[in-house]
């Protein structure tokens, strides 16, 4: 729990070199671990991380009465079709935002849920409106006692047209799993476009549910019984891990190749990169970085990025952008239009020697280029505290990440990938300094 990273910075020198590879997605196999509750039978899950927010996923089934097992490394077989309860353990559930995705399922299937409100990374108000209003659409009543909600339908949910008035990737893959045993069709507009939203309808068609719109911003599902999928799910690769490793590329390296990944799934970033001149090649599912070129003292460059919805800048890059833009000549701007408390961590990167002006909490001055230098930070979330590890490993002198289990929630083994590109990262456990 108290791990910490040791990292010795490079100092600006740009000697990482070799390949690394991606792992499957965070967020695109949460989902499906919660429709293993819609199969008839186990529902086996490869590629999957081995990452804590998997382990708690595999904690609250455990909980529901669905063990998950694990068949070998990276390969899981879901007990969903035995899962006899449908009140998440507060405990669990509140540490992260995906357990609210297991609502959807249990309503469908046990026709009641209870849970709390979901945790997560502090990076704003994260409410849960659209997901309360739309089940009432399909026929649910709510009622909220000690911090508890609980949903109740009098039969089965019915379908129904759910327009959500802001694009909410778990909101979409909660009602797509809930209208899988609702009874006639449901009809969600305006919903989030993002690969692991798409990679969650493909399977669910495959595994025999009628979808309409697949990759549309409207979906039409028509309710049905269980389903059945034989092959199991594969995980698409982790964009977000895909696009911090090429920010990394670009600051430290003139040889990175960034393997197991689909460079379409971040083209807003490839793009953008290019702009500032680094040199990326593309390949089916790999990309290389041959370094970053141009950019000097007298010719800067000026760039500014908003992040947005798939398949915009993904706010889940934000930070290690920011970390980009501090050793760019010249001036970035950021605005951040996702979530309202997500420029937090530009403090400790101040701290560090960046020049980062906030105007307001949603839009940020980098003024580049500037030296880092190491320093002990405290990682706040999942993808900032990515974004320290890359700005240590980019500073001169060393830096100690606190709070890694935040990395350990989303990133597999950050530092034995890191370590076989060059990077000098060592775990040290917190409280005996013991290193592993
Ligand atoms: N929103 C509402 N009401 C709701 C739900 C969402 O107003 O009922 C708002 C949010 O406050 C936010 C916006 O809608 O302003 C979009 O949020 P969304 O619901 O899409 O975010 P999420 O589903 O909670 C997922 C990822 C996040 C990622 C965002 C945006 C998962 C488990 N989480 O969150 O990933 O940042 O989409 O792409 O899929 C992470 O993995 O570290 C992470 C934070």
């Amino acid at each position: 729990m108290r791990d910490q990273f040791l990292i010795e910075g490079l100092g600006n020198r740009q000697t990482l070199r070799g390949s690394i590879p991606v792992r499957g997605s965070k967020n695109g196999v949460l989902p499906v671990m919660a429709a293993s509750l819609l199969f008839k039978h186990p529902l086996r899950c490869l590629n999957v991380p081995d990452i804590e927010d998997i382990n708690r996923m595999s904690e609250l089934l455990f909980g529901l009465g669905a063990p998950v097992e694990k068949i070998r490394e990276r390969e899981y077989r879901i007990h969903g079709n035995k899962a006899s309860l449908s009140k998440l353990e507060t405990s669990i559930a509140k540490r992260f935002r995906a357990s609210i995705i297991l609502t959807g399922p249990l309503l469908a299937r046990f026709g009641k849920v209870t849970f709390p409100f979901p945790g997560g990374c502090v990076i704003g108000k994260r409410p849960i409106d659209l997901f309360l209003e739309g089940f009432k659409k399909m026929g649910a009543s709510v009622t909220e006692r000690n911090e508890q909600f609980t949903l109740t339908v009098p039969k089965k949910l019915v379908g129904a047209d759910i327009f959500f008035k802001i694009q909410s990737v778990t909101a979409t893959e909660t009602f797509l799993l809930a209208a899988v045993l609702a009874k006639g069709v449901t009809t969600l507009r305006n919903v989030a476009l993002e690969p692991e939203v798409t990679s969650l309808a493909e399977f669910l068609s495959k595994s025999g549910v009628k979808i309409k719109g697949i990759g549309t911003s409207t979906l039409s599902i028509e309710g049905g019984g269980l389903l059945s999928s034989l092959e199991g799910y594969t995980t698409i690769p982790d964009r977000i891990e895909t696009g911090s490793f090429l920010i990394l590329g670009a600051l430290t390296s003139n040889d990175l190749t960034i393997t197991s990944c689909n460079p379409e799934s971040v083209r807003a970033l490839i793009e953008t990169l290019k702009e500032c001149g680094v040199l990326i090649e593309e390949r089916a599912r790999s990309i290389h970085i041959r370094g970053w070129k141009g950019n000097t003292e007298k010719s800067p460059k000026d760039i500014s990025i908003r992040t947005h919805e798939y398949p915009g800048f993904p706010t889940d890059l934000q930070a290690p952008f920011v970390v980009f833009l501090t050793q760019m000549w010249g001036e970035g701007v950021v605005f951040e239009t996702i979530f309202e408390g997500r420029l937090g961590y530009t403090e400790d990167l101040k701290q560090m020697g960046a020049s980062i002006t906030l105007w307001d909490a949603q839009r940020a001055l980098v003024k580049g280029k500037t030296v880092l230098k190491g320093m002990e930070v405290n990682g706040p979330d999942i993808r900032a505290g990515l974004a320290f590890i890359i700005a240590a490993i980019v500073a001169k002198g060393r830096s100690v990440i606190n709070n890694v289990y935040y990395v350990d929630r989303g990133y597999e083994r950050l530092e034995n990938r890191l370590r076989d590109i060059g990077v000098s990262i060592t775990r040290i456990n917190g409280e005996t300094g013991e290193q592993y």
